[in-house]
């Protein structure tokens, strides 16, 4: 069996985040789009794939809604890091395995590649206790990394407990909060950490001085990079991660070949493709899975989720699109609104104020201004007329409204579903169509126009 596959994991994430000053838990906060646990799972679990537990406590209800189908251990107390891992323990034994990675789940920008080579190094020095550092100019509130006058690691010292003339002069060195323990020593040790310190807390930064002090290889490894390893504890700390994320990923498209005016405003999520040749201005944001192909144009202030924008389409600015699906060439915007299922086929167009759901358009139909699309299917070639209408809510159930090919829909008409416009038919403007239409045929269903005779004063 190799070394990595005696390794599990656990990440902790039962912890409140008080200073988020919110009701969700800390970790269910977003940073372009996804929650910072996902982030932390996205990271660990190619390390060790299904033995992965994540300790979880506050709002837990909220965890399993968001993360269905993730295994879970609940620490029903948050009574410290060292806590949280002790009511994991159990679940690591029974996974069978040498080394467990333990993670804070408050580090979104963690580095997978960099948590890879530390396990990999450490195991094999089969090392008891290893933990990553940095060394910060500010050290903040990060846990202290202690060493002796030959540069051996003594313990790690929690901000508020550091007192430069117990522990020695602050060298800037911190704790990142990412530990490796090998399974059948560390267990003990676990147990023999106590709640002695200003904040009444079971540390699991403990576990260092005991391990040194009970003759234990423990070892700490720099992982270079600050941002890799930034906690997140404060709303503050959540937008200094998010920008330096969103400054990452929009690098790495820039350098495959997209292009990015006004970048800095630019927001894509992390499980959003877009492919080179294609051309975004921001402000503008790209959340979800959403795919962008080759050629397509995102216009400035324009919002798009789980969306896909085919090759040589275009969404104009302040368009705001979610779960929509457009085929090659079409044009969206400006101030569109696509919203969960909204398809366009190849050529479509839709105009500013057009909003659609669970709507088609046809190759190259038209929608150009005004119109609500719901519950709709139209055909190729179609027209729909500033200010139609689809009625397809009776107050208790939604209904279908279909539109022939090149059918053309004159303006402000109300298509009351269930409803089906025949081919090439033609609606006058202003008419409430209750009734089907058939092909090619003309309807026409308002008052008719009177004129009277003006009487002089
Ligand atoms: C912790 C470390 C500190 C380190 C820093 C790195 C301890 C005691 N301190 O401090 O040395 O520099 O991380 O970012 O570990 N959690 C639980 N259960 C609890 C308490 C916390 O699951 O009872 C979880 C939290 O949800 C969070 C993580 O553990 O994801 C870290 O807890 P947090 O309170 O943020 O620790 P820090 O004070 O940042
Ligand atoms: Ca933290």
């Amino acid at each position: 069996m190799g070394a990595e596959q005696s390794l599990a994991a656990v990440i902790l994430a039962a912890g409140k985040g008080t200073r988020m000053h919110s009701d969700k838990p800390k970790v269910l906060h977003t940073l372009l789009g996804e929650p910072m646990l996902w982030y932390v799972l996205e990271a660990v679990r190619p390390l060790v794939g299904e033995r992965l537990r994540t300790v979880i406590g506050h709002r837990a209800d909220m965890l399993r809604v968001e993360f269905p189908d993730e295994q879970f251990v609940i620490q029903d107390q948050q009574l410290g890091t060292g806590h949280a891992v002790q009511c994991a323990w159990p679940e690591v034994q029974a996974l069978n395995a040498r080394w467990c990675l333990v993670v804070n789940g408050d580090t979104p920008l963690i580095d997978g590649r960099m948590l890879e080579r530390f396990c990999s190094a450490m195991i094999q020095d089969e090392v008891d206790l290893a933990f990553v550092t940095l060394t910060l100019d500010d050290p903040a509130s990060y846990g202290r990394v202690v060493r002796d006058v030959d540069g051996r690691v003594r313990g790690i010292v929690e901000a508020k407990d550091f007192d430069a003339r117990q522990h020695g002069q602050a060298t800037g060195e911190i704790n990142a909060g990412m530990y490796l323990l090998r399974v059948e020593s560390m267990g003990p040790m676990l147990s023999c950490i106590s709640a002695d310190n200003k904040q009444g807390e079971y540390y699991l930064t403990d576990l260092v001085e005991l391990g040194v002090r009970n003759g234990m290889r423990v070892a700490a490894m720099d992982a270079g990079d600050p941002l890799a390893c930034m906690g997140v504890n404060s709303p503050l700390e959540l937008s200094v991660s998010e920008d330096a994320l969103q400054q990452r990923i929009v690098r790495g498209l820039l350098a495959t070949g997209v292009t990015i005016h006004a970048s800095a405003s630019v927001r894509i999520g992390p499980r959003a493709e877009v492919e080179p040749g294609a051309d975004l201005t921001g402000p503008c944001e790209i959340y979800g899975a959403t795919h962008i192909c080759r050629g397509a144009v995102v216009e400035s202030h324009s919002w798009i989720k789980d969306a896909r924008i085919g090759p040589g389409s275009v969404v104009r600015s302040f368009s705001h699109l979610e779960e929509a699906s457009l085929a090659e060439h079409c044009v969206v915007g400006p101030y569109a609104r696509l919203r969960p299922g909204a398809i366009l086929d190849s050529g479509a167009r839709v105009g500013n104020f057009v909003e659609m759901k669970k709507a088609r358009l046809g190759r190259g139909a038209k929608a150009s201004h005004l119109t609500y699309l719901g519950d709709a299917l139209v055909g190729e070639g179609a027209n729909i007329g500033a200010g139609t209408i689809t009625c397809n809510y009776d107050g208790k159930r939604k209904h279908l409204t279909e539109i022939g090919p090149r059918a053309f829909i004159g303006s402000n008409t109300a298509l009351v579903a269930p409803v089906r416009i025949g081919a090439e038919a033609l609606i006058g403007a202003g008419s409430v169509i209750t009734k089907d239409v058939p092909d090619g045929s003309v309807a026409v269903a308002r008052g008719k126009q009177q004129s009277f005779t003006k009487r002089k004063p």
